[in-house]
């Protein structure tokens, strides 16, 4: 069992823009055979209505990871927080590998994972005000002004991460690109859905290899959080 090739279907008008590059589906030896060992157990297919709260009905709460990459933040955070339900949502099968090895390595129960655009999940699958939380950690920048409409953070992604969170939800974003920061700060600014701003990076962040290769070209690594209103 392994999961569906991700395809890109016909969209709403405010998904018409991939948030995410195109990668291709090279997948090691030991991301497929973590696939194919865990996928069954921990893989849930973005064809049925997603109740957070069903699928870890022991969380006190849930906290959805959009773009888990590698998963090594994830599994990490996971790990500290046994306690809390976290569902990692992410395109890319190879990531998924890697973050079904890591699941094993660790022995842990509290990761499931969707191999969807998180906004497909959100809009499509999700009852409104079913999330206790949102991690965004290092959302492509898209640096290019002509990609800029690919960037996740705009008005209507921030209108549909307002109301799957619940009241007093938040979503914390990292981003190590200047120009994105900024970004989100204008986006937030200019919403009246949210307050909230910088924060100090809390300990719980792991800095991952992803986080680390930026740092080492002088990146600036800034993270955010800003609470649901109302
Ligand atoms: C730059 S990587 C960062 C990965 C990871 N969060 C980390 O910190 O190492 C961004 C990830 O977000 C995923 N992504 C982008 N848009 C997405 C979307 N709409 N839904 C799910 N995943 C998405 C990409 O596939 C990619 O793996």
């Amino acid at each position: 069992m392994t999961p569906r090739e991700f395809k890109e279907g016909p969209r709403p008008p405010f998904l018409a823009n991939r948030s995410f590059r195109l990668r291709g589906t090279r997948i090691t030896d030991a991301q497929q055979s973590a696939t194919d060992k865990y996928w069954q157990e921990f893989g849930i297919e973005p064809d049925h209505k997603i109740i957070p709260a069903e699928i870890f009905p022991n969380s006190k709460e849930v906290i959805m990871e959009i773009g888990s990459g590698m998963g090594e933040a994830t599994a990490i955070i996971a790990h500290t927080f046994g306690q809390i339900g976290y569902l990692a949502v992410e395109v890319h099968r190879p990531g998924i590998g890697s973050l079904l090895g890591r699941i094993s390595e660790l022995e842990l129960t509290n990761i499931r994972i969707i191999n969807e655009d998180a906004r497909v999940v959100m809009s499509d699958l999700m009852p409104d005000q079913c999330l206790d939380a949102i991690h965004l950690y290092f959302p492509d920048p898209w640096p290019k002004s002509k990609h800029w409409k690919r960037r996740i953070i705009q008005e209507d992604f921030l209108a549909l991460v307002w109301s799957k969170l619940k009241p007093g939800g938040y979503i914390h974003i990292a981003t190590d690109w200047v120009a994105y920061s900024n970004w989100i700060e204008e986006k937030f600014a200019a919403s009246a859905k949210f307050e909230g701003g910088e924060i100090a990076k809390p300990d719980f962040r792991p800095t991952t290899r992803f986080e680390q290769k930026g740092i080492t070209k002088d990146h600036k690594v800034r993270d955010f959080k800003y609470f649901r209103k109302g």
